[in-house]
């Protein structure tokens, strides 16, 4: 839970739709503080004490201005003795102006006490605190910023700011500081600020006067037509002369009724670039196991070629037995390829695998069914390829070895199955079949043949995981895979 809502919950009666209210403001609230360059703080009635104290349940301070409260007051209880003003406001329900001490302190602030209507009924005060004004007269854009915060103060003690639907200052979104554009009842410009008129430039627009309507200069003409038409607020990104622009555009109301729209823009150009930059750089990774996936598949045709020279039958099948190898790695990569990311489904994998292992069965051996059963999830390409390898082998020694044909009877029918299980840190992968079984124990079948020692060398070393086997009522074999050991991040769990 927020802490608005803790403490609002805790100290105060506001509840429910009047509660949501006051987060909509805290969300959007920032808007007010850089226009008005002031420290901003939410005060409401502590419970059943008759609007003699107030609890502050959100403070926001200016970036256009210094603040006058640089500690956090959020929490704190302040009484109408300091702030008779917020009493005054909370009373009164119009907005209060006036002068007193900062909180806590000696300085003198102005303040602007404005009750926060929602549905008819003040929930809270909003209180803004300045410094006392310098003698320094306000330039242009403080006047314009001053004017449409006056605007926006309005709306609150209206009870139409913040707006009814969920105003959430998206991360980017486009501040004050950025640039603003204040636009009349008719949608016509009547002042933009240096930076906004910056932007305008960047997208080549340099007539810019006041007077005309963004929308004649080819400007957000949907973004602020919608946001006066539906009296909400409306974000928009417009490309234009390679520049790219975040418009958020507010409508100011009065009697619910348009009667101007305050623009606030942000040049995103170089956002945007680094953005395509990064998308390019996973293209060319996607790039790059396409390209490792073709050599392989070139060396495993190559090998292929080898072997329909040679003429013993054992080289033959040495070569054989390479070249599937190399093509369950390039299974991989193919997948690798397609995907966004470095993870790749391990599903996925499998298919290809498991079609490879049922075309190994000899044609008058036994007729085998192949199962897969569970989910493995998304795995990164270093545990996918050595695993890949280990399974490709099991699912070959079951087509090869498990059902030995029989001479005479009935062809024997058999099952192999591939079980996947995922669990917190570990991933389980076992290979049964229900053939001959294993003539040893594992150890001494690895000796017999280079497969199962390939797989119990990745398996122990590579994939860092464990090894068992059972035979009874054909042969097992179980491997478990940690997936997160020294250095390696998380990896994401299946669905
Ligand atoms: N699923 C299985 N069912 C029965 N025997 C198996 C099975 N897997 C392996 N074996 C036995 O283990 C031996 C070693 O297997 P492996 O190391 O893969 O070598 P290869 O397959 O080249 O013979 C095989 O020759 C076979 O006798
Ligand atoms: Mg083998």
């Amino acid at each position: 839970m927020a802490r608005l809502e803790e403490l609002a919950l805790l100290h105060t009666e506001v509840r429910g739709d009047g509660l949501a209210h006051l987060h909509r403001l805290s969300l959007g609230w920032r808007l007010l503080a850089d226009l008005s360059f002031s420290d901003l703080l939410l005060m409401v009635p502590v419970a059943g004490d008759g609007g003699h104290r107030f609890v502050v349940v959100d403070q926001v301070r200016p970036t256009t201005g210094q603040t006058v409260y640089p500690r956090d007051l959020v929490g704190s209880v302040v009484s109408e003795v300091e702030r008779p003003l917020v009493s005054r406001a909370w009373r009164t329900g119009e907005i209060c102006a006036g002068e007193a001490t900062v909180l806590g302190g000696r300085e003198r602030v102005r303040l602007q006490c404005i009750p926060v209507r929602h549905r008819g009924r003040v929930l809270a005060v909003l209180v803004r605190e300045s410094p006392v004004a310098s003698f320094r007269r306000p330039g242009e854009l403080e006047r314009y910023y001053l004017e449409a915060f006056d605007h926006l103060a309005r709306m609150v003690a209206d009870g139409t700011f913040p707006f009814a639907r969920e105003e959430v200052e998206l991360e980017g979104a486009p501040r004050v500081g950025d640039g603003v554009i204040l636009l009349d009842e008719q949608g016509r410009i009547r002042y933009a600020s240096p930076n906004a008129v910056s932007s305008l430039h960047r997208m080549g627009i340099h007539a810019y006067t006041t007077g005309v309507r963004p929308a004649d200069l080819g400007f957000a003409p949907e973004a602020v037509d919608s946001a006066l038409r539906g009296r909400i607020p409306v974000i928009e990104e417009i490309e234009r002369d390679d520049a790219s622009i975040l418009v958020r555009v507010v409508p100011l109301l009065e009697d619910r009724r348009p009667i101007g729209a305050l623009v606030l823009l942000r040049d995103v150009t170089e956002l945007r670039r680094r953005d395509r930059m990064l998308m390019s750089k996973d293209a060319t990774i996607r790039e790059i196991h396409h390209r490792v996936k073709n050599n392989l598949q070139t060396i495993a045709a190559l090998l292929r070629l080898q072997a329909r020279r040679v003429t013993s039958e054992e080289a033959r099948k040495a070569i054989a037995e390479s070249e599937r190898r190399i093509r369950s790695i390039a299974v991989v990569h193919e997948t690798l390829s397609r995907e966004s990311a470095e993870l790749v489904p391990f599903d996925e994998i499998l298919g290809p695998l498991v079609r490879a292992a049922e075309e190994a069965v000899p044609d008058d051996g036994a007729k085998v069914d192949f199962v897969v059963t569970g989910d493995a999830g998304q795995l990164p390409g270093e545990i996918a390829t050595p695993l890949a390898v280990v399974v490709n082998e099991l699912l070959q020694n079951a087509a090869e070895h498990a059902f030995p044909p029989r001479t005479g009877g009935e062809p024997i029918r058999g099952t192999v199955e591939v079980r996947l299980q995922r669990t917190d840190g570990e991933l389980c992968v076992e290979v049964a079949d229900d053939g001959i079984g294993l003539p040893d124990d594992l150890a001494e079948a690895a000796r017999g043949g280079l497969g199962l020692s390939i797989v119990q060398a990745l398996v122990t070393g590579e994939l860092g995981g464990r090894i068992d086997a059972s035979r009874d009522g054909g042969t097992r074999i179980r491997v478990r895979v940690p997936l997160r050991w020294a250095g390696r991040a998380e990896v994401e769990p299946p669905g």
